[in-house]
């Protein structure tokens, strides 16, 4: 049996070789080792050899089978890469290829950016973030922050009031500012409380350069015994140096809000602004007032925040201004019409 095994290997390999495609090679490897093939025919003959050439005979038909094997796959991966040759052909593949351009690559918005390293600032601090909704209650945005019927703010030329779906007698708002948080975080939560609240406020002004109908703030509270304004202060100056520089100078300037008392305007000097000789405004910041407090007591119907234990601070500051500030964009519209060449900057 070896002389027709040998001769099969021989005719197999030479077919296998001269097969021109895929449809050729699984013909010669039906011809050779299909269940109807020649190496099956062939090993039939086996049950004739005689006792002492079995093994070795047996060994040249697997020898055979894997050499007829290896030939296929061989022949297969051959017709591949003259293909893959065919579809190259013409294109120099170590050219240098089309670099990706502002265009492909994107990055995060310089506010998105400046929030994650603000809100990073305040975590070293151990401020935990906190949300609340954009639609809100008059309640939550103006009374509960000591905000009276009568206030300009409440006016609607200044804030987006919307009809009640439900019919309820109190309709409802966009928030004005994020300070609506600090009212939604103590409603649920007890003394300590330290939290800053990044998000959207809307009012109904009129968009230039310095305003846009939608901004982005960032609030921050902290209530427990005995927070102080020197608590305050340093705060608020460390934060504003983590950003501006160590040899940045502040100015606490006496304001009013209603929902903090005292209330101070900060300021800012810094070499990285450039003009040394300017204060800047930047932020707005107070003691909460013990009003604030008696209303949240009284919509929980206890005494968690009772103003004669607890005290604390608020602030809050609108980060498109920050970012104006900082990156010396003259307008903020610029942060909002989605131009690449602008954006691409940060
Ligand atoms: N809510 C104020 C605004 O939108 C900013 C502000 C001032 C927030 C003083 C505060 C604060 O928490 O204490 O203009």
């Amino acid at each position: 049996m070896d002389a027709p095994l040998e001769a099969l290997r021989t005719e197999a390999i030479a077919a296998i070789a001269s097969a021109a495609d895929e449809a050729a090679i699984e013909q010669a490897r039906i011809r050779f080792l299909g269940q109807q093939g020649a190496l099956t025919a062939l090993s039939k003959g086996m049950k004739d050899v005689s006792k002492d050439d079995k093994p070795r005979i047996g060994k040249l038909l697997n020898d055979v089978r894997a050499a007829v094997t290896a030939a296929l796959d061989e022949r297969k991966a051959a017709l591949q890469g003259d293909a893959d040759k065919a579809a190259f052909s013409g294109v120099d593949v170590t050219l240098p290829g089309t670099p990706a351009g502002f265009a492909g690559k994107g990055t995060l918005h310089p506010i998105t950016q400046l929030l994650d390293r603000t809100t990073a600032i305040f975590r070293r601090m151990g401020f935990a973030l906190a949300e609340g909704p954009d639609i809100e209650t008059e309640w939550h945005c103006f009374d509960a922050l000591n905000t009276p019927a009568d206030h300009p703010a409440r006016n609607e030329q200044d804030t987006f009031y919307m009809a009640s779906s439900d019919g309820s007698a109190e309709g409802r708002l966009l928030r004005t500012h994020t300070s609506t948080v600090q009212i939604r975080t103590m409603e649920k939560t007890a003394p300590p409380i330290r939290i800053i609240a990044p998000g959207a406020a809307y009012r109904r002004d009129e968009i230039d350069a310095t305003h846009l109908a939608q901004f982005t703030q960032m609030e921050g509270l902290y209530v427990d015994e005995g927070v102080s304004v020197a608590d305050l202060k340093g705060t608020l100056e460390f934060f504003f140096r983590e950003l501006f520089g160590n040899d940045a100078k502040f100015r606490f300037r006496p304001h009013f809000f209603p929902f903090t008392e005292p209330s101070y305007e900060v300021d800012i000097k810094t070499s990285m602004l450039g003009a040394t000789d300017r204060w800047l405004e930047i932020a707005g910041c107070g003691m909460v007032d013990p009003a604030v407090l008696e209303a949240v007591n009284t919509k929980r119907g206890d005494r968690a925040f009772d103003p004669e234990k607890f005290t604390g601070f608020a602030f809050g500051f609108g980060l498109d201004r920050l970012a104006m500030i900082m990156s010396g964009t003259p307008d903020i519209r610029y942060f909002t019409n989605s131009d690449q060449r602008f954006l691409a900057q940060f």
